[in-house]
C-alpha cells in the first residue's frame, strides 16, 4: 500500500484524506516513480471542488496532484528514453492526476529529465507553472528581444518563471505585484515593478508588447489601451472575449488577446532544463508543507499570496 491524498467526492478542504491505496500498476510502455515532492498549483483546489469536472469527471476515489518529481523504480519493457534509478519530473496532468502520492505511473511523454543542480520539490513545479509561462511569452506573445514586456502577478508561481523568461528573452520587463514583493521582482531580473496598489498600469502612458496577465486579474478590454497597436495581451484562464479574439477575430490586425493552456513537453522541459543548469533560471520554493497537511498547503495556495511556489514533501 502507499499514502495518497485523496478524495471521495468535490468539496472544500475536509474532503481531502490522506490513506492508504493500491499503488499504481505500470504499463509495457510506463515508468514506475517513487515521488519525493510534488507541486501545489491553483488547479490542485480547483479540481478538489469541483470547477474542472467537466474534465475530471465523476468516478471516484481520486488522488489529487497533477505534477510532481521523483526516482524511477520500475520501468517497462517498452521504454527506452529512462532508466531505473533515472531521476525525473512527471507531468501525470489534470486528466490522469496520482501527483500526491507515494508512487506514480506515468508514459514515457509525461516524463521528463530533472535539472541535475535543483531539488526534487523544485523541479516538481516546473510542467504547470514554467512551461505555461513559456509558451504563454513565446508562442503566443510572441516575444522578441527588445520588446517591452509587463507580467501581471509575478511573484507568483506563474509569474516568478515569467519574469526569468522574457529576461532570457531579452526584454525590458516591468513586473506588477504587491511592495512587499518588488525586491524578490527585482532580483528574478524585472527592470521596474509597479504596486498594483498604488498605481494602475492600463491607465499609465507606457504601451507594452506583451502584457502577460500571469494571475487574470485584468481583462483585455482593460489592458488594451496599454498594448501598442501590434501587442499581444495573454491570460492564464479563458474569457469569452479572449477566446473571441484568439479564434475568431485573430486573422484581424491589431492589438490581440490569447489565454494559455499548458501542454508540457519533452522539448519545452528540456530547453527549460537547460536554462536551470546553466542559472539563467531558477524555481523559487515558498513554503514546503508535509503530504499529511495538504489541506494547510491548499489553504495557503487559496490566499493568493503565493510567493512562487508550495510544495508537497513526500519521502
Ligand atoms: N491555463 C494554464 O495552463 C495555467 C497554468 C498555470 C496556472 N494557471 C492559472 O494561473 C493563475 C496563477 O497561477 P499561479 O500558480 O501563478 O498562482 P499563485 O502562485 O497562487 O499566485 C500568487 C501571486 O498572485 C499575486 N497576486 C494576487 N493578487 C494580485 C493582483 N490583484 N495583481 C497582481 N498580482 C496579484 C500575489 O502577489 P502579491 O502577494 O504581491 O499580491 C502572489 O504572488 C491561476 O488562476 C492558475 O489556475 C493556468
Amino acid at each position: 500500500m502507499m499514502k495518497a491524498a485523496v478524495i471521495d467526492r468535490y468539496g472544500g478542504s475536509e474532503v481531502v484524506h490522506i490513506r492508504d491505496v493500491t499503488p499504481p500498476v505500470s504499463g509495457r510502455s510506463d515508468v514506475l516513480v517513487r515521488v519525493h515532492a510534488a507541486s501545489v498549483n491553483p488547479l490542485d483546489w480547483k479540481v478538489r471542488s469541483g470547477m474542472t469536472k467537466i474534465l475530471t469527471g465523476r468516478a471516484f476515489p481520486k488522488i489529487l496532484g497533477s505534477e510532481c518529481a521523483g526516482e524511477i523504480v520500475e520501468k517497462g519493457a517498452g521504454v527506452t528514453l529512462f532508466q531505473k534509478g533515472d531521476q525525473v519530473i512527471v507531468y501525470p496532468g489534470i486528466r490522469r492526476l496520482g501527483a500526491f502520492a507515494e508512487y506514480v505511473a506515468a508514459g514515457g511523454q509525461n516524463t521528463f529529465l530533472k535539472p541535475r543542480n535543483i531539488t526534487f520539490g523544485q523541479a516538481s513545479g516546473i510542467p504547470v507553472a514554467g512551461i505555461a509561462a513559456l509558451q504563454a511569452l513565446r508562442d503566443l506573445g510572441h516575444i522578441e528581444p527588445g520588446m517591452k514586456v509587463l507580467i501581471n502577478g509575478a511573484s507568483g508561481g506563474v509569474g516568478h518563471f515569467a519574469v526569468q523568461i522574457a529576461k532570457v528573452f531579452n526584454s525590458a520587463v516591468t513586473a506588477v505585484c504587491s511592495d512587499a514583493n518588488a525586491d524578490f521582482a527585482r532580483g528574478l531580473g524585472a527592470d521596474r515593478t509597479i504596486d498594483y496598489l498604488k498605481e494602475d498600469f492600463t491607465k499609465g502612458e507606457e504601451r507594452f508588447d506583451v502584457i502577460f496577465d500571469a494571475v487574470t486579474k485584468r481583462t483585455f478590454a482593460e489592458c488594451r489601451k496599454a498594448l501598442t497597436p501590434t501587442g499581444v495581451y495573454v491570460s492564464t484562464l479563458p474569457s469569452f472575449s479572449v477566446l473571441l479574439n484568439q479564434y475568431v477575430l485573430g486573422f484581424l490586425t491589431g492589438r490581440k488577446a490569447a489565454s494559455v493552456m499548458v501542454r508540457p513537453n519533452a522539448t519545452d522541459m528540456e530547453w527549460m532544463r537547460t536554462q536551470i543548469e546553466e542559472g539563467r533560471i531558477k524555481v523559487v520554493v515558498d513554503r514546503v508543507y508535509p503530504l499529511e497537511q495538504i489541506r494547510e498547503a491548499f489553504a495557503y495556495s487559496e490566499t493568493g499570496k503565493a510567493r512562487g511556489k508550495i510544495i508537497i514533501k513526500i519521502t
